[in-house]
């Protein structure tokens, strides 16, 4: 089994395993919040990649990152650093690049959704 470690999204507590992007645990907690039909769920595998993740979760909805300058909700596109559609506040630093940034422990991730609570 992966080490696992663990971070906060919006002050919820995350556990992935080493290795995964901030983009995958920001989707990870909008799939535990709310799958959709025919959608992948949020159960983790037992083993290989992925395996051991959990979060735990008040309803969120799909995986949001920021907000566009008239104010949509907008969530990670391409994956590879292009888009830039994937920013978030990372440790206070704001406009970081989900799909880029590894989770590390006690990481504090922002979102827009955050945001909109505050
Ligand atoms: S998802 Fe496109 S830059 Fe991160």
């Amino acid at each position: 089994m992966p080490d696992l470690i663990s971070l906060s999204i919006d002050g919820q507590t995350v556990t992935v395993p080493a290795g995964t992007t901030v983009v995958a645990a920001i989707a990870c907690v909008a799939a535990a919040a709310a799958p959709a039909a025919g959608a992948p769920t949020a159960a983790a595998p037992s083993t290989g990649a992925g395996a051991g993740w959990s979060a735990t979760t008040s309803a969120t909805g799909p995986a949001v990152t920021r907000r566009s300058v008239s104010g949509a909700l907008r969530g990670p596109l391409c994956g590879m650093g292009v888009c830039h559609e994937c920013r978030v506040t990372i440790d206070g630093r704001a406009h970081q690049l989900a799909c880029q940034a590894l989770c590390t422990p006690g990481m504090q991730v922002r979102t827009a959704l955050a945001e909109n609570a505050a």
